[in-house]
């Protein structure tokens, strides 16, 4: 970790709800800790202070609003990403999915990427991560192995914003820990040319 104390791993969050008082917000801010912990510096994009469009809108790139080219930019600069969704429907969000969809591999490729899904009922965030994990691949990012379903997500926090079971706590933490871990080996070559 010493490198990345002259050029830190940067890790971003991008939420899938915009709900105030979201789990999967809360869950990804455990995330984000994880990477600190492993040196890197961190943010979490709150879509909802973004004004975007839906892909597809306007037909060339030069007439994105400004908060596309914001969004945009500051992925294109992360070295990884964490992506965390409510499961809605049995699948991901359409926030996460519109957002990605403005996207591309240009700011994908070579990115290590952490899934994290909350889901309402017990049987967790499954799909929603399944299916995430194949648009990253189509991103041609890499995604860390494991990832992490919180079921019934309004029982799972206390007031505090920390998980009332350590164990998942634990794990999301881990996920945030991995991609900044995985992150600094993938960017090793580039910071010893720097
Ligand atoms: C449109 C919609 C669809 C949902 N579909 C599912 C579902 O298929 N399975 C499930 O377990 N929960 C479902 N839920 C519940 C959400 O997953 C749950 O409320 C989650 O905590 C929301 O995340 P948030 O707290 O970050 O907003 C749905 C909620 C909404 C609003």
């Amino acid at each position: 970790m010493r490198e990345s104390k002259i050029h830190p791993i940067n890790v971003v969050a991008l939420c899938g709800s915009l709900r105030q008082g979201s789990t999967t917000h809360a869950a990804l801010i455990i995330a984000l800790k994880g990477a600190e912990e492993a040196g890197a510096s961190v943010e979490l994009l709150d879509l909802s202070n973004y004004e975007l469009i839906f892909y597809g809108a306007v037909d060339e790139k030069s007439d994105y609003p400004p908060d596309v080219i914001k969004l945009k930019q500051k992925v294109t600069e992360a070295h990884g990403v964490l992506l965390g969704s409510p499961e809605y429907h049995g699948s991901f969000s359409g926030v996460i999915k519109n957002a990605l969809d403005l996207m591309g591999s240009e700011e994908f490729q070579n990115k290590v990427v952490g899934l994290i899904g909350v889901s309402g009922g017990r049987m967790g965030a499954g799909n929603a991560l399944s299916m995430l994990r194949i648009v990253c691949s189509s991103l041609r990012a890499w995604v860390v192995p494991n990832d992490v379903s919180i079921a019934r997500a309004s029982e799972a926090f206390d007031e505090n914003g920390h998980l009332n079971d350590p164990e998942l706590e634990m794990r999301i933490r881990k996920i945030g820990r991995q991609v900044a871990e995985y992150a600094t080996v993938m960017n090793s070559d580039k910071k010893a040319n720097q």
